[in-house]
């Protein structure tokens, strides 16, 4: 969904635009591709190992900060965007990385940090936390129905031995005997987005667009997930709790999801879903 996603956020060339999520930085080189001279780019990116993607911007237009969603609006004044871009989850290089911990797909330690420089790892809080603050990120967090059960559990086998690797979680007895092929990917997601308060993070990402955004202004939005797509629906049909009187940014169009041969090329794109808005 790269093209439409910068189809839908580009409406003056020469206007300035906020990448809130570079990654490795795919979205913010096609935005600076349809840009005229007089355009910018500024681009985020709370992970301060994508500094090495953004060094290789050599664009007088492009501007990189390593910043989370929750401090935009220290950093830019209010109306300062005609776009605000915003690639939910993690990126290819970060999952794909063994020491990070966010795949159970190799074994590594349990890090999941997006920001490794600070706050609590998965590791440290999978063998602190009381069962039932584990239990409710399962549940909520993971929509997982024997929550409890698994919370309980980790609590259990922590006592002779910590849960320190990615192989030590997702081998627990609890997914032998699953049907699905992966049962621990909704679990892995939940530790990630706990760990990462990645629901706070979008809803302030969301509240600071109001006031970032010029008048006629476009957010695009790509989540993964039903229950972020879900916190930007809300949000765009002015209904999201804590946020229910802004009525200055309205749904534009349909949802857009990727198509079959997307989802062929890049199967991690099978669960994206954009949603875009205007501030009127
Ligand atoms: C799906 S990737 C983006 C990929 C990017 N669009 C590209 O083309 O390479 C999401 C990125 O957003 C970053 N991110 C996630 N939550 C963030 C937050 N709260 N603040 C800043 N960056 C965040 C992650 O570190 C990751 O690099």
């Amino acid at each position: 969904m790269p093209s439409e996603a910068i189809q839908n956020l580009i409406h003056s060339k020469d206007g300035d635009y906020l990448d809130c999520t570079f990654g490795v930085g795919g979205h913010s080189k096609k935005i600076l591709e349809c840009l005229g001279t007089n355009g910018s780019l500024k681009a985020i990116d709370k992970d301060p190992k994508v500094f090495k993607f953004s060094d290789q911007i050599k664009d007088e237009r492009f501007q990189f900060k390593n910043i989370s969603f929750s401090q935009i609006e220290d950093f830019y004044p209010p109306l300062s965007f005609d776009g605000i871009l915003i690639d939910l989850g993690i990126s290819s290089f970060q999952l794909d990385d063994s020491d990070r911990g966010f795949s159970f797909q190799t074994d590594s330690s349990l890090d999941m940090r997006m920001n490794q420089s600070h706050g609590l790892t998965a590791y440290e809080w999978l063998n602190k936390a009381e069962e039932k603050e584990i239990a409710d990120v399962f549940f909520y967090l993971g929509e997982e129905r024997k929550s409890r059960s698994l919370a309980r559990q980790i609590v259990n086998n922590r006592k002779s031995k910590k849960i320190s690797s990615t192989a030590d979680l997702s081998s627990l007895n609890f997914f032998k005997n699953r049907s699905k092929k992966h049962p621990a990917t909704n679990i892995f997601r939940a530790v990630r987005m706990y760990i990462n308060d990645e629901i706070e993070e979008l809803i302030s990402a969301l509240k600071s667009s109001i006031s970032l955004l010029k008048k006629r202004g476009k957010l695009v939005v790509i989540s993964f997930h039903s229950i972020e797509d879900r916190i930007v629906k809300n949000f765009l049909r002015g209904s999201l709790e804590n946020v229910k009187s802004h009525s200055c940014l309205k749904p534009v169009g349909k949802i857009i999801k990727p198509s079959v041969e997307e989802i062929k090329i890049n199967p991690r794109s099978r669960s994206a879903v954009m949603r875009v808005g205007e501030k009127i």
